[in-house]
């Protein structure tokens, strides 16, 4: 069972504490926070606290960072990013009809970007940058271009079944 928010632990504190110094040579803010997001698929309040102290960084401005930056979520992301391109090709080519039937697959609603087993999280992007292939998705790095709603969950199953498997 994934953890809860509000199950951050002294031992995540350490952990996040760990990661910095293993990225001290660097003392970029951005370093840190993109080694806190891949640790922790999200950037937990008390790193703020923490960068701030460290870098000497106002708590605002490391807020105005991770708000800014698409890359970054200050609430915990499912293992899988799914982002559904709702840019004008995608948007003329179905994307809005395969976005709803991609989230019902995931038994999601309309508040909701993440699974209940923190697998998926799904949201919406303006252009994937790939609009020969609208109606286009993005899973983690991968494009995927042309599809209708059948062929989404198609794929959307087989990162399911890869999971699984995985144990
Ligand atoms: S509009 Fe979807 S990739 Fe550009």
């Amino acid at each position: 069972m994934p953890k809860q928010d509000n199950e951050f632990t002294k031992e995540d504190e350490k952990k996040i504490e760990e990661v910095c110094e293993r990225y001290s040579h660097a003392n970029s803010l951005m370093i840190y926070l993109q080694q806190i997001q891949a640790e922790f698929r999200y950037v937990p309040p008390y790193a703020i606290g923490y960068l701030s102290e460290k870098t000497n960084i106002s708590e605002s401005h490391i807020y105005g960072v991770l708000t800014f930056y698409s890359q970054f979520s200050l609430i915990p992301v499912g293992e899988n990013m799914v982002k559904v391109c709702h840019g004008t090709a995608c948007h003329v080519g179905g994307a809005k009809v395969l976005g709803k039937k991609l989230k019902a697959h995931l038994k999601l609603d309309e508040e909701t970007e993440t699974t209940e087993d923190r697998l998926f999280t799904v949201q919406d992007v303006a252009c994937l940058g790939c609009c020969a292939l609208a109606p286009a998705v993005m899973v983690n790095d991968k494009v995927y271009g042309k599809l209708d709603a059948d062929r989404a969950k198609a794929i959307i199953d087989t990162y399911r079944k890869t999971a699984e498997d995985a144990g």
